[in-house]
């Protein structure tokens, strides 16, 4: 592979030599697609699961009150309240949390502990597309499964999963997924002990999207220590600006996934941000119950307006079309997300992103 601009020029005591560093780079990384995102302006974004509420002004304030001493690393006291307040949250002890500066980083993280290039690496599809983009990235090869679409939900053959996580080093779940937005575990202990306990490595399981379903299994961590929880704080805290997420994790896995971690690894603006969140939930806990209520209101009238859309239990629906929904509603002003072959995975991001995308919708029916 011959590209000029990555040809490095370096002194050898011979002389200057030159060297092709393309050609030095894994070939699992070559091969690798990137996450293709292109940003779009002044337009309601409904295409990235975002909260379009604002955080509150007590996070505001407390983040204005840190600025000044960003010449400093961050102070392992406000390491140490967050994750403090995040085991709170969660009802658990601090010693089986740890932060990370978003849920993404927390995967990054797992799929860097919990295997080897080589290893297999179960997942269903569709799902959150960095799953992919990681499985290659890291050399894994990968088990799919796909979900077969039901009526107004995506279903999961539950019997050829456990099956599969038998030849699995890594089994990683998004629940509730996303773009599906439907439940994989739900919750349930049954089929997550299986799968932990048919599994050769790790049960990681997503659930980036916890506070809208209201259901997880992280209250099962202790007892299959094989199981890590990966969370965010950027969709129910509104807060994805300040990259804030977290695992919830067995001590003992915690203490060493956590060794190639700092705890200046999260920027002191966003530890404002993530504690001043956490120490007054009831902001949040009322944006959380207005999605919901927004997310069943959208559901329920774009099934009456006669569109293909499935139940969901996460801040976004999908619904199936085959017309160009996304360019019809670019043309409102509206940006919302193709996710594959005629689905359209569309935020809720508030009561009023709600009515102004049933307007625009409403042209087309
Ligand atoms: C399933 C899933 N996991 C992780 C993330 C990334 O979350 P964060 O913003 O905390 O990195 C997303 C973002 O959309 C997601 O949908």
């Amino acid at each position: 592979m011959s590209c000029p601009c990555v040809r490095i020029k370096f002194r050898r005591d011979s002389g200057i030599a030159y060297l092709n560093a393309l050609e030095r780079l894994k070939k699992r990384v070559l091969d690798t697609k990137s996450y293709s995102y292109e940003e779009v302006h002044e337009v309601l974004r409904l295409h990235l699961n975002e909260c379009l509420y604002k955080p509150p002004p007590h996070v505001v304030e407390a983040v204005n009150r840190v600025i000044a001493e960003s010449n400093l690393y961050p102070h392992l006291d406000m390491f140490n309240r967050f994750r403090e307040l995040l085991a709170k949250y969660n009802r658990i002890d601090a010693s089986m949390v740890h932060p990370f500066p978003g849920a993404d980083s927390a995967l990054r993280t797992l799929f860097h502990a919990f295997t080897d290039p080589g290893d297999s690496i179960l997942f269903l599809r569709p799902t959150f597309s960095m799953i992919e983009i990681y499985s290659n990235y890291f050399g894994l090869r990968k088990l799919c499964l796909d979900l077969a679409e039901g009526n107004d939900t995506w279903i999961v053959d539950y019997d050829k999963l456990v099956e599969l996580s038998k030849r699995s080093d890594l089994v990683v779940i998004v629940d509730p997924n996303n773009p599906t937005g439907n439940p994989v575990f739900g919750g349930e202990k049954k089929l997550l002990e299986s799968i932990a306990l048919s599994t050769k490595g790790f049960v990681v399981v997503d659930e980036t999207y916890h506070e809208f379903s209201g259901y997880t299994v992280a209250n099962y961590v202790s007892e299959f220590p094989n199981v890590v929880v990966v969370r965010s704080l950027s969709k129910a805290f509104c807060l994805a600006g300040f990259r804030l997420g977290y695992i919830i994790a067995h001590p003992e896995v915690l203490k060493n996934v956590a060794k190639v971690l700092t705890t200046f690894d999260i920027p002191t603006p966003s530890l404002a941000a993530g504690i001043a969140a956490l120490d007054n939930l009831d902001y949040h806990m009322k944006i959380i119950e207005r999605i919901k209520l927004a997310r069943e209101k959208l559901y329920a009238v774009l099934k009456s307006m006669g569109f293909k859309v499935y139940k969901s239990h996460a801040n976004f629906l999908l619904v199936k079309d085959g017309r160009a929904l996304d360019k019809h509603l670019l043309n409102h002003g509206i940006a919302i997300k193709r996710v594959g072959k005629d689905l359209h995975r569309i935020s809720v991001g508030s009561e009023e992103a709600v009515e102004r995308l049933l307007q625009a919708l409403s042209d087309l029916t």
